[in-house]
């Protein structure tokens, strides 16, 4: 299968493989062998993408090419005529597409490119990423959940209490302050990545096999989230991210978030789902935290004192760990707090691109996102994006503002994923 390579520099097909082999060696593991047979598949079409005749030599390399996938890493602003083009041009024939995000910038810009997307392709040809649903535990999430049949009779409001998730980066924007300042951590990560793990842990037990089934469940979740409302977040920004290159002096873009977000179903009345993120705090960890009701009787004096909970650890480890509590041994009834953990150190998860463009080519769309569900998660975040809340501060390597803790109060804290292993 070739691989062709469009970019507007002016490079040839042997610039494109030294930078190939330069970023295979650096961030992957080169193997002479299968580098060699990559590159002889390697095409490069130079061109700009606002001319016609870049279309035309591509529609020549592809070279009658049955479906071809078109991945269009590209800006935003380029989908309309990028698209356009692939169709004006006969590229778009038997073609599917891959589109990275961010998926619009709002529910209006995300309606207009899927009205774009749709004059020339089917829905299931069209392929939008969101790489965290390639991340082996997060797939792990589904397949636990419905795999297993003791957590189903305790998995609603029953006996859940309240669900945190936490995605903390200990890094800054790094190089990335000008796309950064045009995005802010809610559409960057909120809108997209946290959203698809809530709904995966939210959602029913698909009626059927096969991606559609799947997709209507998670779709069903979307609809019954509440749009959020200024008081349902906190938006804070890191001190010294003003400092950072392409980042305006005067910068209201949010590097933190924290929300508080609402399902009304059967299953989750009630319930609140707490979503945190943030650039610059302790750790970089993603992590899940389902925290049970208390025991309806206090058999003991001492029965504990965190509440049981369920934690999924996503990354940078993998694990499961289910927070008890056990007696100390000794003549007294008297407990302390124990975690069970299940942990994975296996490391041949597949990494989510692999997994995710080998999909896109198969023309398996289970693990990307339909057009219903990305308007529906424009639906929920749009009413709090830029400047509908404040930006307090927060210093760098901190857990945050302190004015989210006032957001789960009544729930209690904010629990902080702990540094474990030697990862971090
Ligand atoms: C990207 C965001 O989508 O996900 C980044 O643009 C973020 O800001 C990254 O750092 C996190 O992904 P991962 O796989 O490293 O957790």
């Amino acid at each position: 299968m070739p691989v062709i390579g469009v970019a507007s520099s002016d490079w040839d097909i042997s610039r494109l493989r030294e930078r190939a082999h330069e970023s295979i060696s650096q961030h992957g593991h080169m193997d002479k062998k299968i580098f060699d047979k990559l590159s002889a598949r390697l095409c490069y079409v130079s061109g700009d993408y606002g001319e016609s005749k870049t279309f035309k030599h591509l529609h020549k390399t592809l070279d009658g090419a049955k479906h071809p996938l078109h991945y269009l890493a590209i800006p935003p602003g380029m989908f309309p005529v990028v698209v356009d083009a692939l169709a004006t041009s006969g590229c778009s024939a038997g073609a599917r597409v891959i589109v990275e995000k961010p998926f619009g910038r709002t529910l209006a810009s995300a309606r207009k490119l899927n009205q774009t997307l749709h004059q020339t392709f089917d829905e299931e040809a069209i392929f939008r990423i969101d790489h965290y649903l390639g991340k082996e535990p997060v797939q792990n999430l589904m397949y636990f959940r419905f795999s297993n049949s003791f957590l189903e009779p305790i998995w609603n409001r029953q006996y859940l209490a309240s669900v945190q998730i936490t995605m903390a980066e200990a890094f800054g924007v790094q190089d990335r302050g000008s796309f950064y300042e045009g995005v802010g951590a809610i559409r960057d990560v909120v809108q997209n990545h946290m959203l698809q793990i809530l709904t995966l842990l939210a959602m029913d037990p698909p009626v059927r096999s096969g991606a559609e089934a799947m997709r209507d469940e998670k779709l069903r979740i979307f609809r019954a989230i509440q749009p959020l409302r200024p008081k349902d977040v906190v938006r804070a920004q890191y001190r010294g991210y003003r400092d950072v290159d392409g980042v305006a002096k005067n910068s209201n873009v949010e590097t933190y978030a924290a929300l508080r977000l609402s399902i009304d179903t059967w299953r989750w009345g009630g319930v609140p789902f707490y979503v945190r993120v943030g650039k610059r705090l302790p750790l970089t960890c993603t992590e899940v935290r389902a925290e049970l009701k208390r025991p309806p009787q206090k058999v003991f004096d001492d029965c504990g004192h965190e509440p049981n909970y369920l934690r999924f650890r996503l990354s940078p480890e993998v694990q499961i760990a289910l927070g008890t509590h056990v007696k100390r041994p000794g003549e007294a009834m008297a407990g302390r707090d124990e975690e069970l953990i299940a942990h994975d150190d296996s490391d041949d998860d597949k990494p989510p691109y692999v997994r995710l463009l080998g999909d896109a080519i198969r023309g398996d769309n289970a693990l990307f996102t339909r057009d219903d569900s990305v308007e529906e998660a424009w639906r929920i975040v749009e009413p709090i994006l830029d400047p509908a809340t404040p930006v307090h501060e927060y210093a760098a390597g901190s857990w945050g503002p302190k004015q989210a803790d006032k957001l789960v109060a009544s729930d209690g804290v904010w629990h902080n994923p702990q540094r474990q292993g030697t990862t971090f």
